[in-house]
């Protein structure tokens, strides 16, 4: 499975720590920056890896920033995309399982990376699961194409 990465300055160091060990479990990585502790606008990591995803480029994506918010609300501003700020395990796997979302946004000042990194684990290898929760999915993507 192929995963996008992306993070402003905030979540620089945490981005690392989560490739390294995506890396090291067989997975590819497309990284989308930020490539230091410089700061940088968040915003733009969050469409790149939104983009990537909706392109099907990668099957998922995971952003980083300080809190998790701001890339998140970014990523969730391109079409198709269904980004999760999530904050433990459950989170995830609801995101997955409930929401189909595709993806994960972490607050790299808010968890730990140990937490970050069950968190990233539990996220990719959870599927879509509840198809009863399909017709939700399908009035958000309808409002979207509007
Ligand atoms: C950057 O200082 C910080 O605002 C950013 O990483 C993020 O937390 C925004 O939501």
């Amino acid at each position: 499975m192929k995963v996008a990465l992306g993070s402003d300055h905030g979540g620089y160091e945490l981005k690392k720590i989560i490739k390294e060990n995506l890396l090291e479990k067989g997975y590819e990585i497309l990284d989308f920056g930020t490539e230091s502790s410089k700061s940088v606008d968040y915003p733009e990591y969050g469409f790149k890896v939104g983009q990537a995803v909706v392109a099907k480029e990668a099957e998922l994506g995971v952003v980083v920033c300080g809190t998790g918010i701001g890339i998140s609300i970014s990523a969730n501003k391109v079409k198709g995309i269904r980004a999760a700020l999530c904050t433990d395990s459950y989170m995830a796997r609801m995101a997955r399982e409930h929401n189909n979302a595709n993806i994960l946004a972490l607050g790299a000042r808010v968890i730990g990376s140990g937490v970050a990194l069950d968190i990233v684990d539990t996220f990719i290898n959870t599927a879509f699961s509840e198809f009863r929760h399909a017709r939700r999915l399908e009035i958000i993507t309808e409002y979207e194409g509007k």
